[in-house]
């Protein structure tokens, strides 16, 4: 049962007029299985934690641990994280001119399986899997995210999931941006992966819309760096009727 647990996590960043605090002390613990949704206002620092766990090099780790069963993730570097089963999906993917998604994806999985995928299961892995997300063979030969709509950049980034089914899934507003049918093809998606059991998930959203799609098992707050209150799924309904103000009251966001 895989496990990542952060503890009491101080992240900072190098911003002009010196080192600022964004992540003050964040304790979470999500299991393989578990499917966890986090909420919070712009600003609060949810794509932080997302990149931190990822091991973005911007982002400087002050305090806390963060383990993956009982390993150090913190002491890994980004390969090592990938290898161990860590999976970030990105709130804005970026464009890789010059690597082709096949190629992008083939040396991906490569990496993380420890071995090259035979080539006949393989091309034919990549096309079903293209096929349920509804995206057009022709992407495969196309340049990584270069002149992807929004939409076709997440339906990317849920594809590079069901192709390396990892440990653990951040998601980072896989649904913003996306129209309808694709929120549905995009939320199945993830779906399929979470119904293996093997992967824990970490959902970060703004809209309750996707949680219709992709049924979270416990709801958290962020504000101010922190999860300020964390509950079940009732909990995003409260949130959308009401905002995060009785969170952000009392500590500044900006
Ligand atoms: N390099 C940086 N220099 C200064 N401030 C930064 C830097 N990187 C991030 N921040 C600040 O950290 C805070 C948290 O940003 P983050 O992207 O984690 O928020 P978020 O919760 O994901 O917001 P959103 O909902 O808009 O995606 C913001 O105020 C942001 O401006
Ligand atoms: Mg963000």
């Amino acid at each position: 049962m895989a496990t990542l647990e952060i503890h009491d996590l101080h992240v900072s960043v190098e911003a002009e007029n010196g080192a600022r605090e964004i992540l003050k002390g964040v304790d979470l613990t999500v299991k393989q299985g578990e499917t966890h949704a986090i909420m919070g206002p712009n600003g609060s620092g949810k794509s932080t934690l997302a990149y931190s766990l990822a091991g973005h090099p911007k982002y400087t780790i002050t305090g806390g641990t963060v383990t993956l069963d009982g390993e150090d993730v913190l002491e890994m570097s980004v390969d090592e994280r990938a290898r161990a089963g860590v999976f970030l999906a990105m709130q804005y993917p970026v464009e890789v001119p010059g690597v082709s998604v096949s190629n992008f994806l083939r040396t991906s999985a490569t990496a993380v399986r420890g071995e090259a995928p035979k080539l006949r299961t393989w091309v034919k892995e990549v096309k079903e899997a293209m096929a349920r997300l509804q995206m057009d063979p022709a992407f495969a030969e196309r340049n990584v995210n270069e002149g992807f709509s929004g939409g076709e950049k997440k339906r990317h980034e849920i594809l590079q999931l069901e192709l390396l089914k990892p440990k653990i899934a951040i998601l980072d507003e896989t649904d913003s941006g996306l129209d309808v049918d694709a929120l549905r093809i995009v939320s199945e998606g993830v779906n399929r992966v979470r119904e293996s059991g093997e992967v824990g998930t970490l959902l970060i959203t703004h809209y309750t819309r996707i949680l219709r799609y992709i049924k979270p098992d416990f709801v958290h707050v962020f504000a101010n760096g922190r999860i300020a209150e964390s509950g079940g799924a009732e909990l995003a309904d409260q949130l959308e009727a009401e905002g995060y103000d009785k969170y952000v009251k009392g500590g500044a966001t900006a």
